[in-house]
C-alpha cells in the first residue's frame, strides 16, 4: 500500500520528481529554480512536446542531466485562478499514474503558484488522496506477478509550502481513503470467499473504531417477518445476515435521530429461478457494492472521528437457484405486513431492500434514509458509468446528495418517480409485483422501494448499478472496482450533519 508523507517544498536530489505546472508551460516558484539550475532544461523539454501545463497533462523527462534524479514528471494542472480540490485530487491521481515505472520513491512538488485559487497545504492535501485513491490494486489472488506488474512506488512525498496545514487537511482525507480500500476490497472479492457470513464479519470489524456492530441471523429475520429478503435467500446454502453498524459521533447528542444509509449486499445474483445468461455472469460478484459503499463509508466517518450520528445497514444474501429457491409466481409478506408477487426472481435487489428499509425505519427512526444499490441494468443503458440513478421525494434531500457527489466527482442524475409509474408494480394477486415490465425500468425499481418508505420520511434512492465497477481505468480509480458512493456518502455528512471543518 502506497504511504504518504507531507515536507517542505524543496527540490529532492534523487529518485523521481513529480512537479505541478500551470497552463501555458507557467512554472512555479520552485519550478523555475529548478529550470535556471538546469540551464532552461524544463522550457526546453515542454516547448519541444505538446505539454502545455493543461489539467492532468504529463511529460515525462528521464534522468535529467546534472541531478541525480531517475525522472522529472511535469503535471498540469491547468489555470491556477481556476483550480479546486477534485482538479488536485486528479492532478495527485495524474501523477503517480504517469510514474508507473521503477522507482519505490517520490516527491510530489506542489508548487505556489500567485494565482492559485486553493490554498497550497489544501492542494498538496488533495492531491496526496488522489495519488492514494489511484494506486489502490487488488493483486491478492496474482501469484505469478513479474517484478515489472508490480507496482514499484512505495513511498510518496508530498511537497509544499504549508507542510503542516497540508497535514492537518490531510488525515481526515486519508480516513476516507481507507474507507475507500475496504469497499473496493469487498467489490472485488470473489463470492466463494465473500458470501453474506464473510461480508458480515468484515461489517464487524468496524467495531474496532468504536462503531456498534450487529448481525442478525436468519433466524432472528424470520422473526420480525422479513420474507421479502428471506425469500432472495432460499435458495442459497450461504445463509442470509441483516447487519446494522452504528456510528455515534455526535458526542453532544448521541440520542440525535441518524442518518441511515441502507445498503444492497447481493453478494452474488445469478437471477435465481430467472437465471442470468451465462455471459458475463462473473460480474454479478459486484452486486454488493451498495453494502460495501455503506460499510466503507462508515469506517471513512468513524476514522475521521465524524461529529454525527450515522447509521448503516445493509442486507446481505446470495441470489441462487436451487431446489429450495423461490418461484416465479410465489407471494411473499415483507416486514411492512405488504405482499408481493414474484415475477422475477432476478428483481431481487429490491426484496432485499424492502426489508431492510422497513426495519432501518422502525429500529432508529433517521432523520432521513439513503439506500445504494446495484439494482438495475436499465440505469446503466441510461447513464452508463457516468452518474448514478437518483430518485428521492425530497428536493432538498437530491439537492444535497447532488452537491456532494459533485464536489468529489461521484455525480448523480435525478429521474423522476410519479403514480403513473407507480402503477406498472399493481399485481391483482397481491399489493404489488416485484417486476414492472422492461419501460422505465430503473423507475419501476424505485416506486418499489418506495412503497416501503413510511409517510414523511425523506427517503433517497441510489441506482449505483453503472457506477460501482468499471472496465477501463477512470482518473481516480483503476479498472475494477470504484468504490462510488464511499466519499459522496462521507461528504455528504461532513456538509450537512456536521460542523464544517474549516482550515
Ligand atoms: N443486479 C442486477 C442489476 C445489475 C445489472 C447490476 C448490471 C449491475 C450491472 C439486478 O438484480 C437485476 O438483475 N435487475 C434486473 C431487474 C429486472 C429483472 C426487473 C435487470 O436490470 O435486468
Ligand atoms: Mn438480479
Ligand atoms: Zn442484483
Amino acid at each position: 500500500m502506497l504511504k504518504v508523507a507531507f515536507a517542505p517544498d524543496t527540490i529532492p536530489g534523487q529518485n523521481a520528481l513529480i512537479l505541478t505546472v500551470a497552463e501555458k508551460r507557467k512554472l512555479g516558484e520552485q519550478g523555475q529554480k529548478l529550470d535556471k539550475k538546469l540551464g532552461g532544461a524544463l522550457s526546453r523539454a515542454m516547448e519541444s512536446s505538446h505539454f502545455t501545463g493543461a489539467k492532468e497533462q504529463t511529460l515525462t523527462i528521464m534522468a535529467p542531466a546534472k541531478t541525480r534524479l531517475t525522472r522529472l514528471v511535469l503535471v498540469g494542472i491547468g489555470d491556477p485562478a481556476k483550480s479546486n480540490a477534485a482538479l488536485f485530487t486528479r492532478v495527485g491521481a495524474a501523477a503517480v499514474a504517469a510514474l508507473n515505472g521503477k522507482d519505490a520513491q517520490a516527491v510530489l512538488l506542489v508548487d505556489r503558484f500567485n494565482s492559485l485559487t486553493l490554498a497550497v497545504g489544501e492542494a498538496a492535501a488533495q492531491a496526496a488522496l488522489g495519488a492514494r485513491l489511484r494506486s489502490y490494486r487488488f493483486d491478492k489472488y496474482r501469484t505469478k506477478m513479474k517484478a515489472d506488474q508490480k507496482p514499484a512506488l512505495k513511498h510518496l512525498i508530498v511537497a509544499c509550502k504549508e507542510t503542516s496545514a497540508a497535514k492537518a487537511r490531510y488525515a481526515p482525507l486519508d480516513k476516507v481513503a481507507d474507507g475507500v480500500y475496504l469497499a473496493r476490497d469487498l467489490v472485488s472479492e470473489p463470492a466463494n470467499i465473500l458470501y453474506p457470513e464473510t461480508l458480515a464479519q468484515h461489517a464487524a470489524s468496524l467495531a474496532e473504531l468504536g462503531v456498534k456492530v450487529d448481525i442478525l441471523d436468519e433466524k432472528q429475520m424470520k422473526k420480525l417477518g422479513m420474507g421479502a429478503l428471506l425469500g432472495v435467500a432460499q435458495g442459497s446454502v450461504n445463509p442470509p445476515r441483516l447487519v446494522t453498524m452504528q456510528w455515534l459521533g455526535d458526542t453532544a447528542a448521541k440520542d440525535k435521530a441518524p442518518v441511515c444509509f441502507i445498503g444492497k449486499g447481493v453478494t452474488f445474483d445469478t437471477g435465481g429461478i430467472s437465471l442470468k445468461p451465462p455471459g458475463g455472469m462473473e460480474a454479478m460478484k459486484h452486486d454488493m457494492a451498495g453494502a460495501a459503499a455503506v460499510i466503507g463509508a462508515i469506517k471513512a466517518l468513524a476514522g475521521r472521528k465524524a461529529k454525527a450520528n450515522v447509521v448503516g445497514v445493509i442486507g446481505l444474501v446470495e441470489n441462487m437457484p436451487s431446489g429450495a429457491a423461490q418461484r416465479p409466481g410465489d407471494v411473499i409478506t415483507t416486514a411492512s405486513g405488504q405482499t408481493v408477487e414474484i415475477i422475477s426472481t432476478d428483481a431481487e435487489g429490491r426484496m432485499v431492500l424492502a426489508d431492510a428499509l422497513w426495519y432501518a425505519q422502525e429500529k432508529f427512526k433517521p432523520r432521513c434514509l439513503v439506500d445504494l444499490a446495484t439494482l438495475t441494468g436499465a440505469i446503466v443503458i441510461a447513464l452508463a458509468g457516468e452518474h448514478a440513478g437518483l430518485f428521492s421525494n425530497d428536493d432538498k434531500l437530491c439537492d444535497q446528495l447532488t452537491q456532494a457527489g459533485k464536489s468529489v466527482e461521484e455525480t448523480l442524475w435525478r429521474f423522476p418517480l410519479g403514480e403513473a409509474y407507480d402503477k406498472l408494480i399493481n399485481c391483482p394477486i397481491a399489493d404489488m409485483k416485484n417486476h414492472g415490465g422492461r419501460d422505465a425500468g430503473s423507475i419501476t425499481a424505485a416506486q418499489f422501494l418506495q412503497r416501503f418508505v413510511r409517510k414523511g420520511a425523506l427517503w433517497a434512492h441510489l441506482d449505483i448499478a453503472g457506477t460501482a465497477w468499471q472496465s477501463k481505468d477512470l482518473p481516480l480509480s483503476v479498472k475494477g472496482a470504484t468504490a462510488y458512493g464511499v466519499r459522496l456518502l462521507d461528504r455528504f455528512v461532513a456538509d450537512n450533519f456536521e460542523d464544517r471543518i474549516e482550515f
